[in-house]
């Protein structure tokens, strides 16, 4: 991937910065943009430690002139952009779905959907001007089979899955692939927090992954480099679940 101009949106932290150091080990320029602006420099300062190059840009994926002038940047500094992780999301808390108050329906969807398609919509024309990449949205097992009590959350994710299987069908003769990485627990950001005040769901949260435990962060992360890679020349319009076995486990035998 060297020669080549990676970004990650929400790449201060978690599954996010893991992503950016996959892409610094690949060889990639890493552009890290995140609302949280010591999460950012201290991923800008992991890469720089690595031996890669790279820029901070502060951006709320959900606000349509950080998410331009995240590109402005690839473009000014880098001259180009080839491939993509919008990584961020923002969950509403927990509650049932006639609990969830109209502006927590609408600040999760603001960052989680609506904001993954802001940032497509302004880095598709660079990627294609840069002669064609890759995006990976990251999206959610959530987005598959829903989400008790997140039903922001888990309708947001599905949208985020549909909308870029439509991308990848308007982009697929245009030189770019767009997929998802759909991934179970990760153990980090709200999974982590979540687990840490409440440790009586640790054991469950663990056993409803088949493989009986979280994944790490960079497990997921090498998901999204290998589907930016010339390794997924291929694959387009794809979700690739990351979840240690949620999906195919059955609740019943306890294995
Ligand atoms: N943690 C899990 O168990 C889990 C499970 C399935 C899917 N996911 C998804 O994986 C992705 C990464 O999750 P994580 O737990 O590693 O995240 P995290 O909470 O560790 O990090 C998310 C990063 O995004 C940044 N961010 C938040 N809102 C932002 C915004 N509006 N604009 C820019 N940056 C913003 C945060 O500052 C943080 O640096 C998310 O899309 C999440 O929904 C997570």
């Amino acid at each position: 991937m060297s020669a080549k101009v990676a970004l990650v949106m929400g790449g201060g932290a978690g599954t996010g910065r893991a992503t950016a150091l996959a892409f610094v080990a690949e060889g990639a320029t890493v552009i890290v943009a995140d609302v949280n602006e010591d999460g950012g420099r201290e991923t800008l300062a992991q890469v720089k430690a690595a031996g890669g190059h790279g820029l901070f840009v502060r951006a709320d994926m959900g606000n349509s002139g950080d998410v331009q002038n995240v590109v402005a940047q690839a473009l000014g500094m880098f001259g180009g952009l080839h491939m993509v992780s919008n990584n961020a999301a923002l969950s509403a808390t927990s509650k049932p779905v006639t609990d969830l108050s109209e502006d927590e329906w609408d600040r999760c969807m603001a960052v989680t959907l609506r904001g993954v398609w802001l940032c497509m919509k302004y880095q598709l024309p660079l990627i294609e001007a840069s002669g064609g990449g890759a995006i990976v949205n990251v999206a959610s097992v959530s987005g598959i089979r829903g989400e008790a009590f997140q039903s922001a959350y888990a309708a947001a994710k599905g949208g985020v899955i549909n909308l870029s299987k439509t991308v990848a069908v308007e982009y697929a003769k245009r030189g770019i692939r767009v997929n998802t990485v759909c991934p179970g627990g990760i153990n980090s950001g709200g999974m982590a927090f979540y687990l840490e005040k409440m440790p009586e769901m640790r054991d469950r949260a663990f056993k409803a992954h088949a493989m009986g435990r979280l994944a790490k962060p960079e497990e997921v992360a090498d998901a999204v480099v290998y589907l930016c890679s010339d390794r997924a020349s291929f694959i387009t319009g794809h979700d690739l679940v990351v979840d240690g076995g949620i999906m195919v486990r059955s609740n019943v035998i306890d294995l």
